[in-house]
């Protein structure tokens, strides 16, 4: 008995270190820090976390498909769901597509009092009769690195990717056949440890619940008014700002409201004591400038603690360095330096990033009493407008690309991506 607890509390204080080892290297700031396997602190043993091994149950009493044209985000759930449960003796159970359902969860639930939460937001694309992923190795990669971060298991990517393409090939019907439209997925791990202790779990549970989501911007783009207010910090060095946990979002709405309250309909999220910019309410963002050589470039906040790595953050960079041959840096931008940009005229567009919209274009920022605006250029001339189409033409598959990964050719194995991705 004594033999046990002391083991017990030795495994607890090797889990505290190991947890603190792997926060450490997570915080390293260079791209190759942050790819798969770096930081798996919980990694084995994955146990039945395989396609070979799930199960479908499908509902006996599916639900009437709304109106597309009526969804309000997030608000409407599809059919089934898939669930895979954890515990730290045997690893992983076997993953199960089940009808969507409430969960039970015991009172004392660690995820309920210390947010051990974390999650994922990516969608699919319907093209006629076929459905595609976008980049479902970055989510996945990401959502390890989260469980990690929170001493929540890891799972194999190739696995869970697999599964949640059975998902969607489910819910094949739930996917909007309609440009704009999609399906909405939200991979989710919590703790399911009945405890009030701080400690890392012993039970988790994963699942994948899809909701169909109509446009971001339903008539038209309408720009966004940012309200920059140093008084509130979004993530810091040391915390969880690069991880996407249910932790960082929740201290986020007051601020949001206040912003709203002034009559901005996004936050600023800014960092520091030179006020640097870093992400904008939940994405990232990117300004189109003209450099000291006079050159048109496009600038984002470097990766680094207190930047979540955007999937379309990182689609955005590529397809504008490699295929419309353009300058795209990764570099440290102040107020001070957008200010001084818009009073030099060098300020051509600036918008946010993320999966919900694409690019959101941003034509003002409010910062110490003053309003600074930024120029919303014409559809044509837009850089923002031109990834819009191109990302979108890749999402919707209507051009053959490495990040659209058709959802048959998932399952069936075929589908490669470079699982190394950030
Ligand atoms: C804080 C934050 N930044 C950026 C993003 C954009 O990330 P992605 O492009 O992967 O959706 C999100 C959305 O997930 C976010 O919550």
């Amino acid at each position: 008995m004594l033999k046990k607890s002391i083991t017990s509390t030795c495994n607890r204080v090797n889990q505290q270190r190991i947890l603190f080892n792997c926060s450490r290297s997570f915080h390293k700031t260079q791209v190759d820090e942050l790819k798969d396997d770096k930081c798996s602190i919980r990694k084995g043993p994955y146990g039945d976390f395989l396609h070979t091994s799930l199960t479908i149950e499908k509902t006996t009493n599916p639900l009437t498909k709304p109106a597309w044209e009526g969804l309000v985000f997030g608000k409407q759930f599809t059919d089934h769901m898939l669930e895979v449960d954890w515990n730290s003796e045997k690893g992983w159970s076997n993953p199960k597509i089940v009808p969507y359902h409430d969960l039970t969860l015991p009172p004392s639930c660690s995820s309920l009092h210390y947010a051990i939460q974390c999650f994922e937001g990516l969608k699919a694309y319907k093209n006629g009769e076929d459905v595609f992923l976008f980049r479902p190795e970055m989510n996945s990669n990401r959502l390890n690195r989260s469980c990690a971060r929170l001493g929540l298991p890891n799972f194999q990517g190739e696995e869970f990717i697999k599964c949640m393409a059975e998902l969607v090939k489910v819910e094949k019907d739930w996917v909007p056949a309609k440009k704009g439209y999609s399906l909405y997925i939200r991979p989710t791990v919590i703790s399911t440890e009945r405890t009030l202790g701080v400690l890392p779990p012993n039970n988790a549970k994963l699942f994948v619940i899809c909701s169909p989501v109509g446009p971001y911007f339903k008539s038209g783009f309408a720009p966004v008014k940012l309200l920059a207010d140093p008084k509130y910090v979004r993530a810091f060095p040391g915390g969880t700002g690069n991880a996407k946990v249910g932790a960082n979002y929740g201290p986020t709405i007051m601020p949001q409201l206040e912003a709203i309250e002034k009559g901005y309909s996004q936050v600023l999220w800014l960092f520091g004591a030179d006020h640097q910019i870093t992400e904008v309410g939940t994405m990232n963002i990117f300004f189109y400038r003209i450099a000291d050589n006079g050159e048109k470039e496009l600038i984002t906040p470097p990766l680094g603690e207190v930047i979540l790595p955007g999937v379309t953050r990182s689609s955005v960079l590529h397809i504008v360095k490699n295929e419309f041959k353009q300058p795209a840096r990764e570099v440290t931008y102040t107020m001070e330096d957008f200010i001084k940009d818009v009073e030099n005229g060098r300020i051509l567009e600036s918008f946010g990033a993320g999966t919900a919209c694409v690019v959101a274009p941003i034509n003002a920022i409010s910062y110490q009493g003053k309003e600074y605006p930024i120029p919303v250029p014409p559809k044509e001339e837009s850089l923002a407008m031109k990834l819009w189409d191109r990302i979108l033409s890749i999402q919707y598959g209507e051009v053959p690309h490495e990040f659209a990964h058709n959802v048959e050719d998932i399952i069936s194995g075929k589908s490669k991506w470079n699982p190394q991705s950030y």
